[in-house]
């Protein structure tokens, strides 16, 4: 992999890059595609998290693409454990999902707290600061976080970063009304924003609002004083940025193999 964009970024877990192994060569030489190899880590680190779930837990249901593995997981284990677990779904694609895997779901409205949640993340820090939404549903994301004892993140290596922002632009949940006025206010803290669209339509959200993907440069150097200034524009539902709301951390690597870190003391 060395070479490639998602090495340079690869960062701190396991104590250097040496620790996650050499690219997984093929028969005759050629190299793994990247996008199996990646696939790979995520299979691992979603399916490593599923394993932290205890009987009778209320456990948060991240989204993405690494979540989906921890809901396979986790529903294998509710039948084959018989697990008592109930899901609160921070998206509707992964309410859909974890009612399609037969995981029993209950609404955010009936619980006062979660025990665990499961998520992914786009990139994340040392201090294990994020960026969260390329999903667009980083609101709910936020929500169940901030309700949760432990929020356990599954990410790939190439998401472990010494600075957010510097690859990933920071997704923003906007109300469509404020769009323009949001994107000039981002603007002047100095970055490029762009409406989220597909297929021609901007992307709406499971709350009926719109994303603006904000490039930033040189990344985002204070994170914390950036959430609390963004917090500050008025049509701007949520960014993407979650501060403190990690409590560990489990990175898969392309071999399979996984490694669990706590948050640092802040
Ligand atoms: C969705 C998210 C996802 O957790 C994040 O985009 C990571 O997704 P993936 O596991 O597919 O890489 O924040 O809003």
């Amino acid at each position: 992999m060395a070479g490639d964009s998602a090495s340079a970024r690869q960062g701190f877990p396991g104590g250097g890059r040496d620790a996650i192994g050499g690219v997984p060569r093929l028969r005759g030489g050629r190299r793994e595609p990247t996008l199996r190899r990646v696939s790979r880590a995520k299979e691992a680190a979603g399916r490593a998290a599923a394993e932290h779930v205890r009987d009778g837990w209320t456990v948060g249901l991240g989204t993405g693409s690494t979540v989906h593995f921890a809901l396979e997981r986790l529903a294998e284990r509710i039948r084959h454990e018989r697990l008592a677990v109930r899901g609160v779904p921070t998206s509707l694609a992964t309410e859909r999902e974890a009612r399609e895997l037969g995981i029993p779901l209950v609404s955010l409205d009936d619980v006062a707290s979660v025990d665990l949640t499961i998520d992914g993340a786009d990139e994340i820090d040392e201090r294990f600061d994020m960026i969260k939404g390329g999903g667009a549903a980083l609101l709910r994301e936020k929500v169940v976080a901030f309700l949760s004892r432990r929020e356990l993140i599954v990410v790939d290596r190439a998401k472990c970063v010494e600075r957010l922002g510097r690859a990933f632009p920071l997704p923003v949940e906007v109300v469509p009304f404020a769009r323009a006025v949001v994107a000039r206010r981002i603007a002047a803290l100095g970055a490029e924003c762009a409406l989220r669209v597909r297929g021609g339509q901007p992307v709406v959200t499971d709350n009926g609002n719109h994303v603006l993907d904000c490039r930033f440069r040189d990344g985002i150097a204070d994170a914390r004083a950036m959430e609390r200034t963004l917090d500050e524009i008025p049509g701007l539902v949520e960014s993407g940025l979650f501060i403190g709301l990690a409590h560990a951390l489990l990175v898969g690597d392309e071999s399979g193999a996984v490694h669990l870190r706590e948050r640092p003391p802040r």
